[in-house]
C-alpha cells in the first residue's frame, strides 16, 4: 500500500470507524446499504469490464470481489481509498494482484484518461464537483463509471427525524462515541446536473428499493415505504 499524505488530512472520521464499520450487528444500515449497493453492482458493471479499472473509497472492495468471483484477473485493478484502516480491508486482494493506494477521491494516482471503468460503492462522503471533475481526468473516452449512493428520500427523512445535519452520517460507535463522517446526498436531478457540470454523460439509473433488501432490515429504515428507493446508482460515460 501506498500512502500519501497523513490519514487525519484526508478521510474525515471513517479512520475512527473504520475497526467497526463492516460489524453487521453494529451498524446494520451500512450493511443493508453494502447489499444494496453490490446488488445495483451485479445489474450494472460492465462484461467485459475493461483493461483498466479502479474502485474508489474502496473500503472492502465490492469490485475486486465481482472481478474474482468471475474468475477475472485482478492485475489490472487499482483500490484507493482516503482511509489507510478502510483500505486494509481489501489487503487480501492485492496477493491477487490489486494495487492499493492511499488516495482521496479528487487526486487519484492515475494518468489522464487511463481507466476504463471506475467503481464508486456508497461514494456520499466524497460525490461533489471535484470528484466528477477527476473522473472526468481519469476516465478514458470509452470509459464507465458505476457510482451507489443512499437514496434522498430515506437521507432527509431520516435525518430530519433524528435531528441529524444534513450532510453528515452519524455513528455511535460500540463504545458511545459519536462520529459524524461527510455525507453528500442529493436528489438525481442535482446529481444528473453535477455530472452534466463536470462534462460527462448519465447513461443509466437505477436503485434497490426496501421490498428488495434481505433481512435483517434497520430499524432506521422504517421510516420509507416499502417501494421507495434505499440505494440509487447512476452509470456515467464520456
Ligand atoms: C460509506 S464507506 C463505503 C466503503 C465501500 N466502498 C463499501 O461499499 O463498502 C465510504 C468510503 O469512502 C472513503 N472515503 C471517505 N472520504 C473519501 C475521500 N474524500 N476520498 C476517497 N475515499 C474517501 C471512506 O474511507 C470509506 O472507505
Amino acid at each position: 500500500m501506498t500512502s500519501s499524505s497523513p490519514e487525519a488530512t484526508l478521510d474525515g472520521s471513517y479512520a475512527a470507524l473504520a475497526a467497526e464499520y463492516y460489524d453487521a450487528k453494529r451498524h446494520p444500515t451500512s450493511a443493508n446499504f453494502r447489499w444494496a449497493s453490490e446488488r445495483l453492482l451485479e445489474r450494472l458493471l460492465p462484461h467485459p469490464p475493461g483493461r483498466s479499472l479502479c474502485e474508489v473509497g474502496a473500503g472492502d472492495s465490492a469490485l475486486a470481489a465481482w472481478l474474482a468471483k468471475r474468475r477475472h484477473p485482478l492485475t489490472n485493478l487499482l483500490l484507493t481509498d482516503a482511509s489507510a484502516a478502510m483500505l486494509a480491508y481489501s489487503e487480501r486482494w492485492a496477493r491477487d494482484g490489486a494495487r492499493l493506494a492511499v488516495a482521496p477521491a479528487t487526486a487519484l494516482p492515475v494518468s489522464d484518461e487511463s481507466l476504463d471503468l471506475i467503481v464508486a460503492s456508497l461514494a456520499d462522503p466524497y460525490d461533489e464537483s471535484a470528484w466528477w471533475s477527476e473522473v472526468n481526468r481519469v476516465l478514458t473516452p470509452s470509459g464507465r463509471v458505476v457510482l451507489t449512493t443512499p437514496a434522498i428520500g430515506w437521507a432527509r427523512a431520516f435525518r430530519h427525524a433524528a435531528n441529524e445535519p444534513t450532510a453528515s452520517a452519524r455513528f455511535v460507535r460500540a463504545d458511545g462515541k459519536v462520529v459524524d463522517v461527510p455525507s453528500h446526498i442529493r436528489e438525481p436531478a442535482d446529481e444528473r446536473i453535477l455530472i452534466a457540470d463536470a462534462g460527462l454523460r448519465l447513461v443509466a439509473e437505477d436503485a434497490v428499493r426496501r421490498t428488495e433488501l434481505m433481512a435483517p432490515v434497520s430499524h432506521k429504515l422504517d421510516m420509507i415505504a416499502p417501494q421507495d428507493p434505499v440505494v440509487v446508482a447512476y452509470v456515467v460515460a464520456r
